[in-house]
């Protein structure tokens, strides 16, 4: 069986500066990081100062469309064009702060790939939902919207995040047990489709992952590393989360 490298990977969203890319670069050098993939994800300004320093780095978010009169949207394209190798798609704050629908996000998978770019596919539940016991519907919705409309394949190359809102930016991070329990679901469902995507495939945690929590979380049979946020920001505790995932 094809053992999957872990990966975690940074998501700054609207912070940073160019200080903490360098400290960012810096540290994550130093610790000799072999065996994890690690990937940050900078806001758009600071795209270029990251990949020059030498980390992996992603878009937090791209465009449907193809190169045109769309002011003010990134090209998937020219983001693979710059140097990066991932982008988000369906992160939740794209889906409640900007409105971003299951057959948008959809789209934007599509444009990713054909741009050459590995796209992390974001899904997750809110609280309300979880509490309705509404997760797994909700999570197969979010997940049919690509596989109805590129077919199952299309996960081969690619990454999924499962990111409970719940536990987004608010300190109450899933236990293992929560998380490996919806891990499993969303790589049972997708074995069910197709038994060798859904064994290759990376399906990273996201949720107020911090030093205390990555070791035991990584450590789940379903869970191939961390989506990162505001520990991201400190390099120090990204390398620490980092180093629990080799
Ligand atoms: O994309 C990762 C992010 O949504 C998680 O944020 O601050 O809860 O780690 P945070």
């Amino acid at each position: 069986m094809k053992l999957r490298k872990k990966m975690v990977a940074g998501n700054w969203k609207m912070n940073g500066s160019v200080e903490l890319v360098n400290q960012m670069a810096n540290a994550v050098k130093a610790a000799e990081l072999d065996n994890v993939d690690v990937v940050v994800f900078p806001p758009f300004p600071l795209l270029s100062n990251a990949i020059n320093t030498g980390l992996n780095v992603g878009s937090q978010t791209v465009s449907h469309e193809e190169a045109g009169a769309f002011t003010g949207e990134v090209d998937a394209s020219l983001v693979y064009e710059l140097g990066c190798k991932y982008t988000l798609v369906g992160h939740s704050e794209r889906r409640s702060l900007y409105g971003e629908s299951d057959s948008l996000i959809a789209k934007k998978f599509a444009r990713a790939q054909s741009s050459q770019l590995i796209p992390i596919l974001c899904v997750g539940e809110t609280e309300q939902e979880r509490e309705q016991d509404l997760t797994e519907s909700v999570i197969s919705k979010q997940l049919d919207a690509v596989i109805d409309d590129l077919g199952v394949v299309s996960l081969d190359k690619s990454v999924i995040a499962y990111e409970p809102v719940w536990a987004i930016g608010t300190g109450k991070t899933a236990t293992p047990e929560q998380a490996q329990q919806v891990h499993q679901f969303i790589r049972t469902k997708i074995a069910a489709l197709d038994a060798d995507v859904a064994q290759s495939l990376i399906i990273l945690y996201g949720g107020s992952v911090n030093e205390s929590s990555s070791e035991l979380l990584f450590a789940q049979p379903d869970i191939d590393g961390g989506l990162v946020g505001g520990a991201s920001l400190k390099p120090d505790s990204f390398v620490s989360i980092c180093q629990s995932a080799q």
